[in-house]
Formats: structure tokens, C-alpha cells, sequence
């Protein structure tokens, strides 16, 4: 495992020995109004029993219970078993039966067109640089169905931990802020154009 997947654990996340003392996350307000209104968005998905929807990066599970409380078929990935084992607690402290399993952006470990909604939330830019991006695109488009939806979210330019980053090429900018990535280089876009 590369040192920028391992970073990510229990003593970098501050997460607490006794789990139960862990406060819940909440899930995304801009996930929430693109997926789950129609007074925001244009066309959200039906989401029903039926839906499969896959989150990589899961995490703390909170961006799954929307989708959990309307009964969809839930799946998450982590970027490593530490990781795993924090997302299986959280789902199981907030009741949410899901799939939690390793996999990373570019080898997601599920089978070809097997989504109906992947969630890359703040997750895509743990890449190296255009290479990389390009190589998750194609992985995210191979999971997804023919009609599914792919929902990204990354880091603008005013981002607290992009702000001061330093601009190594297209696509590559390291971390300089006083976090547990500093040192690392994360693939951001670069500008809106290059989400179109
Ligand atoms: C900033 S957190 C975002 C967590 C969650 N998606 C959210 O929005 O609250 C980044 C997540 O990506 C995971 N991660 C790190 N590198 C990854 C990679 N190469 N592929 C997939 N996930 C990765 C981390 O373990 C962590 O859960």
C-alpha cells in the first residue's frame, strides 16, 4: 500500500478508542439537493428499493443514509481494511446495511455496469495527476449502468487545503497546509472546463 493510502486511519482521523463516543457525520447538502430535489436539480434519479448505489470513500457512511432510508441497495469502498473497519462501525451505529469492501478510484472491485449511482465525494483528487483521472473516469463509467448517474465532487481553488497548494503541472498540486497530507500531491482540476 502507497503512503498516501495508508495516511488514511484511525490515528490520522483522531477516531475515538471507544466508538461509541463517535459523533455522526451528516450527509452532503449539495448531494442532497443534486440527488434528492426536484427544486434543485433538474432531474434527480428515482431512487427506490431497486436502486444500487455505490459510495467510494465512504468513510464515516453518512452520505449513504438518504439512500439507506428509501431502502436502496447500498455499497461502499475504502481505500484500505483500518479504513473498512471505521466505515462497517459507523454503519452499524446508524443502522445502515451496507456493503463495505477495499477498493480504490481506479479499481472499484465490483463488476462491469453493476450501479445505478456512484458518489465520488471529495475522493477523486487522491490521485497522482491527469494519468490518474483519466484512468478513474473510465473505471467510474465501467461500474455504472447505461443509465446510471455519477455524482464528483473535488476541491475548487479556494478549497483550505488546495488555497495553498503548490502548482507542480496540469493536474498536480501539493499539499502544503499543516494537515497529514501535507507532502502529498492530489490531482485537482484545474478548471471547470475540464469537468465538461
Ligand atoms: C476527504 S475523505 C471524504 C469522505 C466522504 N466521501 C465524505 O465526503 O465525507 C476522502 C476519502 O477517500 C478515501 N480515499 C483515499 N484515497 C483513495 C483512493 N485512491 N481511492 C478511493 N478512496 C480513497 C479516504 O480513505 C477517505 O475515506
Amino acid at each position: 500500500m502507497s503512503e498516501k493510502s495508508a495516511a488514511w486511519n484511525t490515528k490520522n482521523l483522531g477516531i475515538p478508542d471507544e466508538f461509541s463516543k463517535f459523533v455522526r457525520h451528516h450527509p452532503s447538502e449539495l448531494m442532497l439537493r443534486s440527488l434528492f430535489s426536484a427544486t434543485y436539480s433538474e432531474n434527480p434519479p428515482q431512487i427506490t428499493s431497486a436502486t444500487r448505489v455505490l459510495d467510494i470513500g465512504v468513510m464515516y457512511v453518512n452520505n449513504l443514509v438518504p439512500f439507506h432510508d428509501r431502502g436502496a441497495r447500498c455499497f461502499g469502498v475504502e481505500i484500505n481494511e483500518d479504513m473498512v473497519g471505521i466505515a462497517n462501525r459507523c454503519a452499524a451505529q446508524q443502522g445502515i446495511d451496507a456493503d463495505i469492501r477495499v477498493g480504490s478510484n481506479r479499481n472499484l472491485g465490483h463488476g462491469d455496469k453493476s450501479f445505478d449511482i456512484v458518489l465520488s465525494i471529495n475522493v477523486i483528487h487522491y490521485e497522482n495527476d491527469q494519468a490518474g483521472l483519466r484512468a478513474v473516469i473510465e473505471e467510474y463509467h465501467r461500474v455504472l449502468d447505461d443509465e446510471g448517474r455519477l455524482f464528483v465532487v473535488s476541491a475548487g481553488p479556494e478549497h483550505y487545503i488546495r488555497v495553498d497548494a503548490k502548482h507542480l503541472g496540469p493536474n498536480r498540486f501539493e499539499i502544503t497546509a499543516d494537515d497529514f497530507r501535507r507532502g502529498q500531491v492530489m490531482a485537482y482540476f484545474e478548471n471547470e472546463a475540464q469537468l465538461g
